[in-house]
C-alpha cells in the first residue's frame, strides 16, 4: 500500500505533490509550439456558436463548485460574457433561464456526481450547449455532455479532492483564453503573458511545496482550535471558500470562508482573543481594501496568518502574526498556487488530530445520490 501511495503517508499528500505534473498534462497539446494561443481541438462548440453565446452557467458540487467560483471571475474577466455559479443541488430548483445561447459548464472529478448529472440534463433539456470539465472520459458526465475538456489530474483517491480541483482552474484557463480568442477581447501580447505565465507554475508549485514544513507548524498550532476564519476579497474569497471546505472535510475543525469586508456586517461579533483568522492577499486591485478588514479583526484580538506575496510580506507582518509567503503570479493565476497552502493546512490539521486523512468519517469519494 505504501508503494501504491508513492511513499507518501497518505494519498492525498501524494495527489497534492502531484499537481506539478497535473499542470503540465492538462497543458499540454492545447498550447501552441510559440507559446502564443490555446487551442482546444476536441471542442465541438464552433466560433459562431462562440459569437452567438449570451450568457454561462458553470454547475457543480463542493470542491468543484469552488472551481467554478474561480471560472467565472476568469471568463468574466476575460471574455466579457456574463457568468453565473450553482450547487448543482440547487440549479434545477430555481427555474434557470436557459436559452440555446446559454453554454452550461459542468465540473465534476468523477463525472459520477448524481446532483451534476441531474443538473446537466435539466440545462440540456432546455436547449443549452453543455461542456464538461471531468477528469473521467469515459463517465456518465462526460457521455451526457455535448463538448468535454478532460483534466488529466489522473486518479485521485483522498476523498478530499486537491490535483482535480486545480486541473479543473487550469482547464478554465484554457478555456477562457480560448474564447478570448474567438471573440477577440485580449490583446495577443496579453494572451501571451498569461500563457507564459501559466507554464510557469509547475515550477513555482514546486518551490512551494518545498517549503511545506512552516505550513505544517501552523497546521499543528490551529489544530487545538475549534473555530477558524478564512477571509479574502474577490479570487482570494474562491480560494478562501475552498480552504474552509478542505479544513471541514478532513480535519472536523470547524470554518467558515467570508469575503473580507462583509465580516464587519455581522460574523465579526466572533472574533474574539486568540481566534485564528487565515487571510488571503493576492488580488492587488483591493489589497489595501483586504488589509483594512485585516486591521479590524486584529483589533479584535484575532491571531491572523496571511498568505501573500513577498513583496508584501515586511508590510503586512506589523499587523499580523503570521505570513505565508507564495511565488508571485498574474492575479488571475493566483488560486492556482494559494489553494496549495490551505491543502497543507487542512492535510497537517488533520494528521495532527490523528484523523484518517484519506477517508474522512461520513463522506465518499463520488455522491451518486440526490
Ligand atoms: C472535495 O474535497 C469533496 N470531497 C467534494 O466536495 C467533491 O468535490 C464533490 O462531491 C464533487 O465531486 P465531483 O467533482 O466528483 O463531482
Amino acid at each position: 500500500v505504501t508503494a501504491e501511495k508513492g511513499g507518501f503517508e497518505y494519498f492525498m499528500l501524494k495527489e497534492i505533490h502531484e499537481q506539478p505534473k497535473a499542470y503540465r498534462d492538462t497543458m499540454l497539446g492545447r498550447i501552441d509550439e510559440q507559446g502564443e494561443k490555446v487551442i482546444l481541438p476536441e471542442l465541438k462548440l464552433t466560433p459562431d456558436q462562440i459569437m452567438n453565446i449570451r450568457n454561462i452557467q458553470i454547475i457543480g458540487c463542493g470542491t468543484a463548485y469552488h472551481a467554478g467560483l474561480v471560472g467565472r471571475n476568469v471568463i468574466e474577466t476575460l471574455v466579457r460574457i456574463p457568468v453565473e455559479t450553482d450547487v448543482a443541488s440547487e440549479y434545477r430548483y430555481r427555474s434557470p433561464i436557459v436559452s440555446p445561447d446559454t453554454l452550461v459548464i459542468v465540473v465534476s472529478q468523477s463525472g459520477e456526481t448524481a446532483d451534476t448529472l441531474a443538473a446537466l440534463r435539466e440545462a440540456k433539456a432546455n436547449g443549452a450547449h453543455v461542456l464538461a470539465i471531468t477528469n473521467v472520459v469515459g463517465s456518465s458526465i462526460a457521455r451526457d455532455a455535448d463538448d468535454v475538456i478532460a483534466t488529466l489530474a489522473g486518479p485521485e483517491i483522498a476523498v478530499a479532492s486537491t490535483k482535480a480541483y486545480t486541473s479543473q482552474l487550469i482547464a478554465f484557463y484554457l478555456l477562457g483564453l480560448y474564447l478570448a480568442e474567438v471573440r477577440g477581447t485580449q490583446t495577443p501580447e496579453a494572451v501571451k503573458e498569461m500563457i507564459q505565465a501559466m507554464q510557469a507554475l509547475p515550477e513555482q508549485l514546486d518551490m512551494m511545496l518545498e517549503q511545506s514544513e512552516s505550513i505544517k507548524a501552523y497546521a499543528e498550532q490551529i489544530s487545538h482550535h475549534e473555530h477558524l476564519f478564512f477571509i479574502g476579497r474577490g479570487l482570494d474569497f474562491a480560494v478562501a471558500q475552498e480552504g474552509s471546505l478542505k479544513l471541514k472535510e478532513i480535519s472536523y475543525i470547524h470554518s467558515e470562508a467570508y469575503p473580507a469586508g462583509e465580516l464587519k456586517h455581522g460574523t465579526l461579533a466572533l472574533i474574539e482573543d486568540g481566534t485564528p483568522v487565515i487571510a488571503l492577499v493576492t488580488q492587488e486591485s483591493v489589497l489595501e481594501k483586504t488589509v483594512s478588514n485585516i486591521k479590524e479583526v486584529s483589533a479584535r484580538g484575532a491571531d491572523i496568518m496571511v498568505i501573500t506575496y513577498e513583496e508584501h510580506a515586511a508590510t503586512l507582518l506589523k499587523s499580523v502574526d503570521q505570513v505565508f509567503v507564495i511565488p508571485k503570479t498574474l492575479p488571475l493565476l493566483s488560486p492556482a498556487l494559494a489553494v496549495v497552502s490551505l491543502q497543507l493546512l487542512s492535510y497537517y490539521a488533520s494528521l495532527a488530530l490523528g484523523n484518517d486523512v484519506d477517508k474522512p468519517r461520513n463522506l465518499a469519494k463520488s455522491v451518486t445520490v440526490e
